[in-house]
């Protein structure tokens, strides 16, 4: 059984990297390389798998998945500038690619912890765009 909790945070970041110049990096990165920073508002959707507990009717509870993923990502996400303040972010292009990748990295043991196990991390950066990541495979 899969079951999904999502979240929301905004936040501000810049793509780009130190070895291109602004003209290149706007090549690349397009409007998410101003250099003056701007912002998304993230919607987030935490997928873990499990059986379902008979004495309760849960696979997870709701609650704590939603207080842990506050507590691991959204506290440390939300109103932030990704490239700057976040700490699991340190020293990464702030894609929403690689941000998937590390919100897992800091849920992964906290769900097992609730005797689950992540399925997958789905963020949506705009609309129309968005990354599913399931584990460590897809990289
Ligand atoms: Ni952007």
């Amino acid at each position: 059984m899969h079951i999904t909790r999502k979240e929301r945070f905004n936040a501000a970041h810049r793509l780009y990297r130190k070895d291109y110049t602004d003209e290149k990096n706007l090549k690349v990165f397009g409007k998410c390389s101003n250099p003056n920073w701007h912002g998304h508002n993230y919607d987030l959707y935490v997928t873990v798998k499990g059986k379902v507990n008979p004495e309760t009717g849960f696979v997870i509870n709701l609650k704590q998945l939603s207080k842990i993923i506050k507590e691991f990502v959204i506290q440390k996400l939300d109103h932030k500038n990704i490239n700057l303040e976040v700490d699991f972010m340190q020293g990464k292009l702030a894609s929403t690619e690689n941000i998937a990748i590390a919100i897992w990295e800091q849920l992964e043991e906290p769900v097992r912890s609730l005797h689950a196990e992540l399925f997958s991390i789905k963020i949506y950066e705009t609309e129309n765009n968005f990354v599913e990541y399931f584990g460590e495979q897809y990289i």
